[in-house]
């Protein structure tokens, strides 16, 4: 698909060789556009190349060449529509240049409108893109069709005939379907195709009240819910909740991110009387000796890109939930935690920091290879004295995102009461990035078997960072595990709302949670 961006890069490679007569160089194409990087300019124009809009010759700098022989279609853009909205005429009204190729059929009779709001989302098209519409008066079953209800409302669903009735289904779980009186309904065309627009997640004020008018509002917090997060975050309702503090799986390449429990036994099993391996370190976590062969680098590489999809997947479902505004800290590995990043801006989310949490730890097992050599009688040991094949790994990541804000920060608090961060530490100085000084030896009860448990200070550090304390605040906790986030909630006198996978731990939460709430009750009398 060709974003906005990307076109954008087209058209100025285009206008650069049709005054110059040459392409622009990779420098040329990023001092353009501002961009951070020369590979992020090599990004684009390999993705353009991967669409068929450009070819490049040789490894020159000046060797990017346009495809000319892609003829482009000039489709005009109407106007924009949102769910049930008239279709609001743009002012100065644009085109927009589509590969031919990437039109089935009849080039004539075509339309685009901007897209705003959340109804279509479950299709991937998002506020801010642009669908191209065939203009035609009938469609079949399933199609996303643009259809005028009672001479008087556009609106952009999928279109099913059923008995003496239509149904106009919105692509967004949350959303009721309309039903529409054939005779009140009017199709005035059928979306052929999609552009996706990169801000296609930055909300207004209107497109806010508009969506949440139209989310389930049913919403009890304080409690833990059992079932897969990306399932369960679909009922909650759209912009509601304060922040999202989790520890997602991740030693992914263990446990795999479902977390099942049988995958972890299996594969501690094969690796418990492994020569090789290094024991208590997961099977494949890259700190493990072993062979390092094509299969093993290739299955990592994928592994790391499923795991970014996924969390691109409970993301999207994070993002709708929380308030314009509100923060989403994710804890992951140094090895990771990039991963994250891209893959909750993906979601909508903007990339504030990486939060650098400082823990205790021990030398690290992994390979002392001066004491194999030696170990083997081999020549050389000397040499390698002092040397690994890892660091001590001294500190966790926890990505700090934000939703975008509605225009600006003072607008945004003063509305949702959130969205800045608490600076002033305990200390007297200002917050930096380090958090340092919270043990990671929590002692722990001895009916919690769950073997990733976070220190509650630490969680506690965290909801102190991004919410003023009153009850109304909410904190999601998606992968809630032991139940960790829920404890510090109460600690902090904020509300909680957990999802948990698994049964097991679900219970072992409730019952942390009660014990607290008992604990707490009886120091109050
Ligand atoms: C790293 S642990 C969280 C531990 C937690 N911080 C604590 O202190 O107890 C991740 C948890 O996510 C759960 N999980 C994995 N996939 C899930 C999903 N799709 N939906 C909800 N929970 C999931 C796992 O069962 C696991 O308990």
């Amino acid at each position: 698909m060709l974003t906005k961006r990307r076109k954008q890069v087209l058209d100025f490679i285009k206008s650069f060789r049709d005054k110059r007569g040459y392409s622009p160089s990779l420098e040329e194409i990023k001092r353009h556009f501002h961009l951070a990087s020369v590979s992020t300019a090599h990004h684009h124009v390999k993705l353009l190349e991967e669409l068929g809009y450009l070819k490049k010759q040789g490894n020159s700098p000046r060797s990017i060449d346009l495809y000319e022989s892609q003829p482009m279609v000039q489709i005009p853009i109407l106007g924009r529509i949102s769910a049930g909205q008239p279709i609001l005429a743009v002012e100065d009204r644009e085109i927009i240049s589509v590969p031919q190729a990437n039109i089935k059929g009849d080039t004539q009779n075509l339309f685009a409108l901007k897209v705003e709001g959340q109804s279509m989302i479950d299709e991937n098209i998002n506020s801010g893109d642009v669908v191209i519409v065939r203009s035609q008066q009938t469609a079949e079953d399933g199609q996303k069709v643009v259809a005028l209800i009672n001479n008087e409302e556009v609106t952009l669903k999928k279109l099913y005939r059923e008995k003496n009735r239509i149904r106009l289904q919105p692509a967004n779980s949350t959303l009721d379907p309309i039903f529409v009186d054939p005779g009140n309904l009017i199709i005035q065309g059928v979306v052929i195709d999609t552009i996706k627009t990169l801000q296609n997640n930055y909300p207004n004020w209107e497109s806010y009240k508009n969506q949440q008018q139209k989310s389930p509002t049913e919403f009890e917090a304080n409690k833990i819910i059992c079932g897969d997060c990306t399932t369960e975050l679909k009922k909650l309702p759209l912009n509601s909740i304060d922040v999202c503090i989790t520890d997602p799986p991740y030693n992914y390449e263990f446990i795999g991110h479902k977390w099942n429990v049988e995958e972890i036994q299996r594969r501690t099993e094969r690796v418990k009387n492994s020569k090789t391996l290094v024991k208590h370190i997961p099977y494949g976590s890259g700190l493990a000796g072993g062979v390092r062969n094509n299969r093993w680098y290739e299955r990592n590489a994928q592994n790391v890109k499923d795991y970014r999809e996924w969390c691109s997947t409970w993301g999207k479902e994070v993002f709708r939930v929380l308030k314009p505004g509100a923060y989403v800290l994710v804890f992951n590995s140094t090895r990771t935690i990039a991963h994250v990043q891209v893959a909750l801006e993906n979601a909508g989310f903007y990339a504030r920091d990486i939060i650098v949490w400082r823990k205790n730890s021990g030398i690290p097992k992994g390979l002392n290879f001066s004491g194999k050599l030696k170990k083997e009688g081999v020549e050389g040991d000397e040499k390698w004295k002092g040397w690994h094949s890892c660091l001590r790994n001294e500190w966790e990541a926890i990505a700090l995102l934000q939703k975008p804000l509605i225009n600006n920060y003072p607008e945004t608090v003063k509305k949702f009461d959130i969205g800045l961060l608490h600076t002033q530490n305990g200390n007297g100085g200002f917050q930096s990035n380090i958090i340092e000084n919270v043990s990671n030896k929590d002692k722990k009860e001895n009916f919690n078997i769950h073997c990733t448990v976070k220190p509650v200070k630490l969680i506690g550090r965290l909801i102190d960072l991004v919410l003023p304390l009153d009850q109304s605040k909410i904190v999601l906790d998606p992968f809630l595990g032991s139940g960790t986030t829920a404890i510090a909630a109460l600690d902090k006198g904020v509300s909680y709302l957990g999802i948990e996978i698994n049964e097991d731990y679900c219970r072992i939460a409730q019952k942390r949670i009660d014990r607290y709430i008992n604990e707490s009750q009886q120091k109050l009398f």
